[in-house]
């Protein structure tokens, strides 16, 4: 994969994210040994060195920035310039072998995004997002494409994605409950394929209507809240608020479905 952006940002958040999908490569498939920071949230070998191996880029080009990253790089969420960075999104599916996971990095300035990039390195497709005009100009990419959310004003016509966060409690009870209720709505489908950044990707490239997942961490969608809003969809907490760099429920849609699915998730809000 070979791609020249002439943005300085969007070079170093590229160069950093495929330094870190092949990492990812390099592991996966392999026997690989995890541990278990929670019941189900684990981590590899695959997710440590691809961090590494991200954090190493960025510093080089960016040595006074700072950087928040999941397995061992701490920030304040309020710093100047801040890389937050997902270096293993999917870990999951990446232990049990299956191909669906991502490396997700977004750039902040100032509290605001300006950059992301989704790699899924398995089928090589790098996404890329920039917001502000400049040489670059602003939007949500694939290879050259531009993304767009779908039109689509029904529920009783569109897919749905959702997360469960790790607990086997009362956010997961809430979960089922709501999906519970978009099936009530005639929904096409739900789908929980887990790896937050790629679900996304879904809603920003109009393949679901919306995504929705009672918890998320910043690394999980600091750069995938910038291709929904390039992409010219919505992306909120479940109670509507302006989605910040703090651990958070999350709802992103196509902008028409919002109204219709916040009141349904926020009714199950746990
Ligand atoms: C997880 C995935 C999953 C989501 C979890 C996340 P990880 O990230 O994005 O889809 O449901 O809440 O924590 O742990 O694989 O980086
Ligand atoms: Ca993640
Ligand atoms: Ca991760």
């Amino acid at each position: 994969m070979h791609l020249k952006i002439n943005d300085p940002i969007l070079d170093v958040v590229i160069k950093a994210a495929m330094a870190g999908g092949d990492v990812c490569k390099k592991f996966f498939a392999q026997d690989l040994k995890f541990e278990n920071k929670d019941v189900s949230n684990l981590v590899t070998e695959a997710d440590i060195q691809a961090e590494q191996a991200i954090v190493e880029v960025i510093r080089r080009e960016f040595p006074t920035h700072d950087i928040l990253a999941e397995e061992s790089h701490t920030a304040s969420t309020s710093s100047k310039h801040l890389w937050v960075v997902d270096p293993l999104d999917g870990t999951n599916n990446f232990a049990h072998q299956i191909p669906h996971f991502a490396v997700s990095i977004g750039y902040w300035r100032d509290g605001i995004p300006q950059a992301g990039v989704i790699l899924n390195p398995i089928r090589d497709e790098l996404y890329y997002a920039k917001s502000g005009a400049g040489a670059f100009g602003q939007g949500a990419y694939l290879s050259g494409e531009r993304l767009v959310t779908n039109s689509e004003t029904a529920l009783d016509q569109s897919l749905v994605g959702c997360g469960f966060y790790y607990d086997r409690g009362e956010m997961m009870r809430a979960t089922l409950r709501a999906v519970e209720s978009c099936f009530e709505r005639n929904i096409h489908g739900i789908r929980r394929f887990g790896t937050a950044s790629l679900d996304l990707i879904h809603v920003a490239s109009g393949k679901y209507g919306a995504f929705f997942e009672y918890r998320l961490a910043p690394w999980d969608f600091a750069a995938g809240r910038l291709f929904i809003e390039e992409a010219g969809g919505k992306i909120t907490t479940c109670r509507g608020e302006v989605l910040g760099l703090n651990q958070s429920t999350i709802l992103a849609s196509n902008g028409h479905l919002h109204e219709e699915l916040l009141e349904l998730v926020q009714k199950f809000h746990p």
